[in-house]
């Protein structure tokens, strides 16, 4: 059973009776004429009644009214009265013995010598300082769980006080916190590997379906809830999609499910995190999707944002006189007496949930970009009186806070974001990664979420650790995916916090929870521990991060300098080729007039130009780093998605230059500058991101136009093709197998013609001659292994006919490590993009998750095997995170890599393994960093890619 018991009955069996009738009538007029007759008989009977004051009694035994209807059904629909104008509480935490998840029979445990965060700051903290981060603190304690609840939080409880049969755990000092909250999650209803029988995201059968419910389509048995859970993640919001306006009823689920997770059974009621269902929650969205996915101009709307909130407005109406009716009755029956009414309650199955949102008793949270939407959104909220909970995807909300605070009730919605993914669309083209710290800064509360599958919700705390580095506090940043999201769900009292009374959701983490590579050591729901035989990585005891506030400064436009110092550089690349360690103090760079005037203590120099007002940028922890290069993106031939006139296009069946397609000078391209990815190499894109056909291209991502001297460092930099799922979309390609039939064909022509001169030295068979002679890589965009053993096997036939090597890269490649030995020994090097898959499709399904659930991911494997590996971007966005990428393989590598060695899978392995000259930091490609680029406190301070002038990040 689904409905809350009590909520108007809406079973098939519900009687359709009055209304029904009252149309049968209202078409005879001899019907009419006696409905008149009986309304006089029963205002007669009526006035009689109050007169005699007959006791109810006497007609308890009446199964039927004087006016036809059930008595029992009257008093169902009087009870269901009470239940419509319930207004829910928070469900409380403390005081509970048990929690009402609790299954019996699992034993206590105690969690010895953690290093915990309550969640709140210690007693007595005023609010104002507390919003500032006062009074939060790391503690040492013992944390007590039992019958699914915290129970004690202290220092050194005695283990002779705690019943027999308690399990001891201990974290050894590490890091405890709450579960984390992701506050928007498809997880279940979008199950993957993305299968289309699986989808059950959106009901676009109507732009309208507040009566649909995402439980419906929950599959408890998705792999990614294991996936999900093994970052961390113990709840999570299960929203309907945004393609309609009006989505659905949402669920929080608990992400354990089955006996392996110490459940009593395989199912969506069992994960629900609340089982006695206090709150309701109902998803919305506005803006692009509708119109775009659901609108189809002619046959249905909406197909714009004006049909949007008419459409809102016109479901609201609805809703609110069905309420209005309801309460009517209500009144109506409570003055005269349930058994003198004419009518049953009105209930309307479509309108009941939108009913219950104006009453109050569902949590709503809507999917809004930008200004106008949220306006119109605000609007709606104060015409039709009901509260937002949070607007979600908020991307525009940071430059509107005055509009949430406008919203229908006493506090403003929160905004639940991702931390910099972007531009995908024209709503998404306008945000910031500094949005979390402004709309903190402005009393506002943010939430980070994964929108899981579009961000794997494994790693949705990176989302609210790149928060902290982009400026909003520490503490603030630990509560976006605890405290915060459990208070917007109404279940403050029970989720987000390590506090007697409290849900006994906790994770032992491996280090600092927004450092870079976090990964769970242990996690319990519920006080059920989820691991039996976790995988630990090897890493140094856990150092907890001192919350830099000087993060909240942020110098977003450079200041374009030919003269500058930097001082205080402490570590440095190969290339610098320096074996002396760094003086106390640093070295010193001066650049002057653009060039590298001195290196080193550089006394005189520095002294000098100072003298001369030359600014002087003094860093803590300084590191002078290559340049880095973002190899296999769409940058420099797209600038939002999913607008065409922004984007080249897709060659399916065409072969074409990356060159030809260049374009300049965009905002994705001057992010990339900012955060010292000066190099780019980007190729034509076969059907969508990701997809690859034609020659890249070399080029720095600051240049202005393609003329610029340097701008195009290397014109055709390698041959790509797709041979993914996507590669059966070519016209002459309609399976895989004839995909892989085409491309052998291709290459074993250009081996046959391998001493033919072609007349266009720009032509698919021209480039591809290099290819079989060994003159220009052939990268390839893959994922499966099975389609990664047709390349290495079509590589060796090729070499076979030609006795030369042709020089090969994978991009992809999340089941690479399948072949990790045999892509060694054909020397092919892999672009792993996505770096963490996450099986998001059926070709990667065997992508490996990593701790606790796997020993490495595909990096480790491959590294090992000694094939030379990069980090790619699956999506632009990620441009500003490849340092930190970079910095997730170094943390989670085992001391397989120096800082130096992580730092070339997102700069010097893209070179060599495309034979191609790196431009390198003597040439002028360097950035400057105040402390470790893969760290997450570090910042960008300088950037110069080789064309005389320093890109300067400081106020000065
Ligand atoms: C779980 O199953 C056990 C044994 O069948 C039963 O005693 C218990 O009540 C169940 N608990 C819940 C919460 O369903
Ligand atoms: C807690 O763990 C740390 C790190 O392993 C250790 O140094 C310390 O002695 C432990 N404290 C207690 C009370 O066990
Ligand atoms: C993980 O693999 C490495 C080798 O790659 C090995 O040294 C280590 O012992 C493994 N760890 C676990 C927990 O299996
Ligand atoms: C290319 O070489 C093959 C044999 O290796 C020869 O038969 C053919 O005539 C040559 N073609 C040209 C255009 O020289």
């Amino acid at each position: 059973m689904y409905e809350k018991s009590g909520l108007p009955p809406y079973s098939a069996a519900a009687p359709e009776l009055p209304p029904g009738r009252r149309r049968v009538m209202r078409r005879r007029p001899r019907g009419l004429k006696l409905l008149a007759f009986a309304c006089l008989v029963f205002i007669a009977y009526a006035q009689w009644r109050q007169f005699t004051q007959l006791p109810p009694s006497s007609h308890a035994n009446a199964k039927i009214t004087v006016n036809g209807l059930s008595v029992k059904k009257l008093q169902e629909d009087l009870a269901t009265c009470s239940k419509l104008r319930q207004k829910p509480q928070n469900p409380i935490g403390a005081g509970r013995d048990r929690n009402a998840r609790y299954i019996d029979g699992h034993a206590p445990t105690l969690i010895k010598n953690a290093t915990t965060w309550v969640g709140e700051p210690t007693e007595g903290t005023p609010p104002e300082d507390a919003r500032k981060g006062k009074g939060y603190q790391w503690i040492s304690a013992d944390v007590f769980l039992e019958h699914g609840l915290v129970k004690r939080v202290e220092s050194a409880i005695a283990a002779s006080e705690l019943p027999k049969d308690t399990t001891v755990f201990d974290a050894k000092g590490r890091p405890l916190t709450a579960g984390i909250i992701d506050m928007h999650s498809h997880a279940g209803v979008d199950s993957l590997p993305e299968l289309r029988g699986n989808e059950d995201t959106n009901e676009m059968s109507d732009d309208i379906t507040p009566y649909v419910r995402s439980i419906d389509g929950i599959q408890p048995d998705d792999h990614q809830v294991q996936i999900i859970k093994s970052g961390g993640v113990t709840t999570s919001l299960i929203l309907p999609g945004s393609g309609n306006n009006m989505g659905g009823e949402a669920f929080v689920i608990k992400m354990a499910t089955g006996k392996p997770d110490g459940r009593n059974e395989t199912s969506a009621a069992d994960m629900l995190a609340d089982p006695d269902r206090n709150w309701r929650y109902i998803k919305m969205a506005c803006g692009e999707n509708p119109k775009r996915v659901y609108g189809k101009a002619g046959e249905h709307g909406p197909t714009s944002r004006l049909g949007e909130s008419w459409r809102f407005r016109h479901a609201f109406e609805a809703a609110s006189k069905l309420v209005r009716e309801q309460d009517d009755w209500c009144d109506a029956a409570a003055a005269r007496g349930v058994e003198n009414m004419k009518d049953y309650l009105p209930s309307e199955l479509r309108w009941e949930s939108l009913g219950a949102l104006l009453r109050g008793q569902v949590h709503l949270n809507t999917h809004c970009y930008t200004i106008p939407d949220l306006e119109a959104f605000v609007d709606h909220s104060n015409e039709f009186k009901f509260k937002i909970r949070a607007f979600h995807h908020a991307h525009q909300t940071y430059l509107v806070p005055e509009i949430l605070k406008r919203a229908y009730g006493e506090d403003p919605p929160a905004a639940a974001l991702f931390a910099d993914n972007m531009w995908y669309k024209a709503e998404a083209y306008v945000g910031s990664e500094y949005a979390g710290k402004i709309l903190y800064d402005n009393g506002l509360t943010p939430i980070y979420v994964s929108d899981n599958p579009v961000i794997n919700a494994q790693h949705v705390l990176f989302e609210a650790a790149k928060a902290y580095k982009y400026g909003l506090p520490y503490h603030a940043a630990l509560a976006s995916v605890t405290t915060a999201p459990a208070e917007r769900l109404g279940l403050g009292q029970r989720l987000g916090k390590i506090k007697p009374g409290f849900d006994a959701d906790v994770v032992v983490w491996d280090s600092d929870p927004l450092s870079v590579g976090a990964t769970p050591v242990q996690v319990w729901i519920d006080g059920t521990a989820q691991y039996e035989h976790p995988v630990e990585l090897d890493k140094p005891a856990a150092e907890l991060i001192t919350p830099d506030e000087s993060l909240a400064e942020m110098a977003e436009e450079p200041v374009v300098l030919e003269d500058v110092i930097f001082k205080g550089i402490m570590n440095l690349p190969a290339s610098v080729n320096r074996n002396d360690p760094p003086p106390e103090h640093g070295w010193t760079l001066v650049v002057s007039k653009g060039k590298w005037a001195c290196f080193g203590s550089c006394r005189i120099e520095a002294a000098l130009a100072a003298s001369s007002n030359v600014p002087v940028i003094r860093l803590r922890n300084g590191y002078l780093t290559e340049s880095l290069t973002a190899f296999g993106s769409t940058l420099g031939l797209n600038e939002i998605d999913a607008e065409k006139d922004t984007d080249n296009g897709a060659d399916v069946d065409v072969f074409s230059r990356g060159e030809d397609g260049l374009v300049l000078d965009g905002k994705k391209l001057r992010v990339a500058h900012k955060y010292g990815v000066t190099k780019a190499i980007s190729a034509p894109k076969f059907t969508s991101g990701g997809t690859h056909h034609g020659t890249s291209v070399g080029f720095l991502t600051g240049a202005e136009t393609p003329l610029e001297e340097g701008a195009v460092f290397a014109s055709d930099v390698a041959v790509h093709y797709t041979l993914g799922l996507s590669a059966k979309r070519g016209e002459r390609t309609p399976s895989i197998s004839a995909a892989v039939g085409a491309f052998r064909h291709k290459l074993l022509e250009a081996a046959r013609s391998l001493n033919e001169t072609h007349k266009d030295q720009y032509s698919e068979s021209a480039f591809l001659q290099g290819v079989v002679n060994g003159s220009m890589p052939l990268v390839i965009t893959v994922h499966s292994a099975d389609m990664i053993a047709n390349v290495l096997k079509i590589k060796a036939e090729v070499e076979k006919a030609t006795k030369k090597m042709i020089r090969m890269a994978i991009i992809g490649g999340a089941e690479s490590w399948l072949l990790a030995k045999e892509l060694a020994a054909a020397k092919v090097g892999v672009v792993l993009a996505p770096f963490q898959s996450y099986a998001s499709t059926w070709d990667q399904r065997r992508a490996l998750p990593g701790a606790p659930l796997t020993n490495g991911t595909a990096i480790d494997i491959l590294l090992d095997a000694g094939v030379v590996t990069a980090i790619g971007l699956e999506e632009d966005w990620l441009v500003r995170d490849l340092g930190l990428l970079a910095g997730v393989a170094y943390k989670n590598g085992g001391g397989r890599l120096s800082e130096n060695d992580a730092l070339d899978l997102v700069s010097g392995n893209v070179y060599r393994m495309l034979g191609l000259k790196q431009p390198k930091v003597l040439d002028g490609h360097f950035v400057i960093h105040e402390g470790s680029p893969l760290e997450i406190g570090s910042r960008v301070k300088g950037v110069s890619d080789g064309r005389g002038v320093v890109s300067v990040f400081e106020k000065l």
